[in-house]
């Protein structure tokens, strides 16, 4: 059996074309049915369908053999005992700083003055911050990080954009591009060791998959 752990949403959407090409039809649909785990075309291949964020967690400890999760998760997370094969061009954005439109955020840095930085990106945000000898005070959240300036609870945020809507619509700008996300193939690394007739495959018919679509 291999196992495969996907989130629901984006990045279960824009999976299906991959698993398509491998020859995987998921037979369930994660946001009609109440399953967690969904069957496919494929008798010894089933979907876990569990939160974006433990994605990694499932893989690394060998609850699924592979999974497809944002390099940004990949990076908060951490990414020991994880076989990454694949950038896999999906759920494409970028994680960027950004502030009020009637915030100075230039002179702020110039100044050498603590930023209070809202985040559920904690480690890439200080990462990202202390390379530029930037003081910040962390506050971590769990979503909706564009309310936080709206309400003065912090000067910046650190969350992803992609379209750039969501921070049009709270009257936010972005002032600093921190990286370029795209999701990731992950394997188990002693899964791909012991189930390797299975698993290769998959990756192999993920990798022309996503070479004909670039
Ligand atoms: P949860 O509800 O569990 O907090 P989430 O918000 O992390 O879930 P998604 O929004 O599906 O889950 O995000 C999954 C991954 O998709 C992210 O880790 C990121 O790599 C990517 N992603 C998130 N938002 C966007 C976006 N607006 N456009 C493109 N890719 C995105
Ligand atoms: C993500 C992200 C931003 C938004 C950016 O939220 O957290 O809020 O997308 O995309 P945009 O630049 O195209 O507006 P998502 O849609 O995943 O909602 P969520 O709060 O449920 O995670
Ligand atoms: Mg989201």
């Amino acid at each position: 059996m291999i196992t495969i752990a996907l989130s629901k949403g984006r990045i279960f959407e824009e999976t299906l074309p991959l698993l398509k090409a491998a020859g995987i039809e998921v037979l369930e649909d994660p946001d009609t049915s109440r399953k967690l785990i969904l069957t496919t075309n494929q008798p010894d291949v089933r979907v876990l369908v569990v939160r974006a964020t433990d994605v990694p967690t499932y893989v690394q400890y060998g609850g699924a053999d592979m999974g497809i999760t944002g390099k940004d998760t990949l990076l908060e997370h951490g990414s020991q005992g994880l076989y990454q094969p694949l950038d896999l061009h999906i759920a494409q954005c970028r994680i960027s700083v950004a502030v009020r439109s009637d915030f100075d955020y230039k002179t702020a840095v110039k100044k050498g003055s603590r930023l209070t930085v809202a985040t559920k990106y904690v480690a890439i945000a200080r990462e990202f911050f202390a390379s530029k000898g930037v003081h910040v005070d962390l506050i971590k959240l769990y979503g909706s990080m564009e309310l936080a300036p709206l309400v003065g609870m912090a000067d910046a945020i650190v969350d992803l954009v992609s379209t750039g809507n969501t921070l049009k619509a709270n009257h936010l700008v972005e002032v600093e591009h921190i990286m370029d996300i795209t999701s990731r193939l992950v394997v188990n690394q002693a899964a791909l060791k012991l189930k390797q007739a299975q698993i290769r495959p998959i990756i192999d018919a993920f990798e022309s998959a996503v070479g004909a679509s670039q």
